[in-house]
């Protein structure tokens, strides 16, 4: 398991670096999509893909939470996408493009990357497209992750995280080892502000109406994985790479047999592009 990048460049954008950049096992990096309502777990499988396959967490709702964390400089446009955010509501596109746009030497990091919570519209898909052309990189997959309304509620209502380090705990089925403490920084957890009921709900329309088309575009383009998440954050990981192996990305072990095991290395992976 290799060492958790700190994600400084792609969390704050222009000149800032990576105290310490990923160092990826050998082979090809994997550059991945998660897709998927709020709260179905994006955010805890791509910190175990990244883990496994030392790529780097690039999350637009870290990037966005971490400039409400800074304060001051903000221009009239940020401050209007984080009010948007804590409605429940997309932040606008003109913004997220800029953003994720600015940040291009992340997508060619040499670790590659698990893209999480971007693109979230057919518009941010597109850009996405041609920001990976002038950056000379190619998506591997899009996996979607899939559950029921209720247990993804459940979910969310019982999230607490980290405002330092960003960990992601349960109440119940993700506990820290001391209560309302992160176990990796120390730090006492919080609920995020859209984890409230009422938010939660527009969040889950507005996933429906903006995101779901996204998984016909990527379908069309032979991308798309589906994912079915229910289970342990372990078991749903292990079922990410069985899914894999059997849809159109034809994801499949390099000289490897079974599903990555539980704990080990990072698999040694081939992607087919379409
Ligand atoms: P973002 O931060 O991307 O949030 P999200 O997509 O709503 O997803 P979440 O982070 O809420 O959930 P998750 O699927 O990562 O679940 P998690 O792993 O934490 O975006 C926030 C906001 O920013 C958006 O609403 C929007 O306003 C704005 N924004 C961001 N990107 C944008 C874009 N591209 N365009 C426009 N606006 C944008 O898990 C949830 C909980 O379940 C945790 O407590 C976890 O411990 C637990 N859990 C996870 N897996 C399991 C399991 N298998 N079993 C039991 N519990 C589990």
């Amino acid at each position: 398991m290799t060492k958790k990048p700190d994600r400084m460049a792609w969390l704050r954008g222009g000149d800032a670096h990576c105290g310490n950049p990923p160092n990826p096992p050998p082979g090809t990096p994997w550059r991945l999509v998660l897709l998927g309502a709020p709260g179905v777990g994006k955010g805890t499988q791509a910190d175990l893909l990244c883990s496994r396959l030392g790529a780097c967490h690039l999350s637009t709702g870290d990037i966005l939470r971490a400039a409400d964390c800074a304060g001051k400089d903000r221009s009239p446009a940020l401050s209007a996408a984080l009010a948007s955010m804590k409605q429940g509501a997309l932040v606008s596109d003109e913004i997220m493009l800029d953003l994720v746009g600015e940040r291009g030497r992340c997508l060619r990091c040499c670790g590659g990357f698990v893209l999480d919570g971007f693109p979230r519209t057919v518009a941010q898909a597109e850009s996405l497209a041609r920001i990976m052309v002038r950056e000379g990189v190619e998506l591997d997959a899009v996996f979607s992750y899939e559950l029921p309304l209720d247990e993804i509620v459940s979910r969310l209502e019982g999230r607490r995280v980290c405002p330092g380090c960003k960990a992601v705990y349960h109440l119940t089925m993700q506990p820290p080892q001391r209560a309302g403490i992160c176990d990796a920084c120390g730090k006492q957890l919080i609920q995020r502000e859209d984890d409230k009921p009422e938010t939660i709900r527009t969040r889950m329309r507005v996933y429906q109406e903006s995101t779901q088309p996204l998984l016909e575009w990527y379908a069309q383009r032979g991308l798309l994985i589906q994912v079915p998440a229910f289970g342990t954050p372990e078991q749903i990981y292990v079922r990410t790479w069985t899914c894999g192996r059997s849809e159109p990305a034809g994801l499949t072990p390099a000289g490897g047999d079974g599903d990555p095991a539980v704990g080990g290395e990072a698999p040694a992976l081939h992607a087919r592009h379409p």
